[in-house]
């Protein structure tokens, strides 16, 4: 079967590109090979790996690569070598890079936190996926809410604005937990975390297996 090449990208820094892309890869990596891609100039998850290794030795964690100058056969030799690749996109849709990836990958997750400056942001990502889809045709595009609070619903305003987007959202959704920064302070992901990360780890699991019910 051929590899699934899964990119987290946005307008938008900090709505969770790198924290689900490490995650994602985490939870992939329990049912079958994982190759994490940084395109991410700033190597948030390069850090997280070596600061992984430092503390904790080896563990379940996935392999990472850093994109490189040419990023197409950076992501052909991923795919060539891995069940799964997630990449993990620079903040701006505007470099070239994004564009690079996004002609090439099967999915693209777009994180969007639950507040209507970042579902505008939101709104541009999808701009720049259905360019994308003019020389990526089968591309599969998801919105993926992120550090939704534990206490409130969706409002009902965000709800119909997120259905009139273009790209539809998961079901699945991701709380702002304590787990996703611990994890990253601990150099490990929220399967490795043990009682601490359980709901953490079940809602990447809903997103896995959402994304890829066939
Ligand atoms: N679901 C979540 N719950 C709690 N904190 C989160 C969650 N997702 C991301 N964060 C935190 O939000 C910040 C930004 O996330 P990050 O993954 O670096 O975003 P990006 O890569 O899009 O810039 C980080 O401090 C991260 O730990
Ligand atoms: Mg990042």
């Amino acid at each position: 079967m051929a590899a699934r090449l899964i990119a987290l990208a946005s307008l938008k820094g900090g709505c969770g590109k790198s924290t689900l892309a490490f995650n994602l890869a985490a939870g992939l990596l329990r049912r079958g090979s994982v190759g994490l891609v940084d395109a991410d100039p700033q190597g948030a998850v390069r850090h997280w790996l070596d600061w992984s290794a430092d503390l904790a030795g080896e563990s379940a964690l996935p392999e990472v690569s850093a994109i490189g100058d040419d990023p197409h056969r950076t992501l052909a030799d991923m795919a060539r070598r891995y069940r799964n690749v997630v990449v993990d996109c620079p903040p701006s849709l505007d470099m070239v890079v994004t564009g690079e990836i996004l002609n090439q990958v099967d999915v693209v997750l777009i994180p969007v936190l639950p507040s209507p400056l970042d579902l505008w942001a939101g709104a541009s990502t999808v701009a720049a996926v259905q360019r994308a889809r003019e020389r990526n045709p089968g591309l599969q595009a998801r919105l993926l809410l992120n550090q939704v609070e534990p206490s409130s619903a969706l409002s009902r305003a965000m709800s119909l604005a997120l259905a009139r987007l273009e790209v539809p959202t998961l079901a699945s959704m991701v709380r702002r937990r304590a787990a996703f920064r611990t994890a990253a302070v601990e150099g490990v992901s929220v399967y490795q975390l043990g009682a601490r990360g359980r709901e953490a780890a079940r809602e990447m699991d809903q997103v896995i297996e959402e994304l890829f019910r066939t």
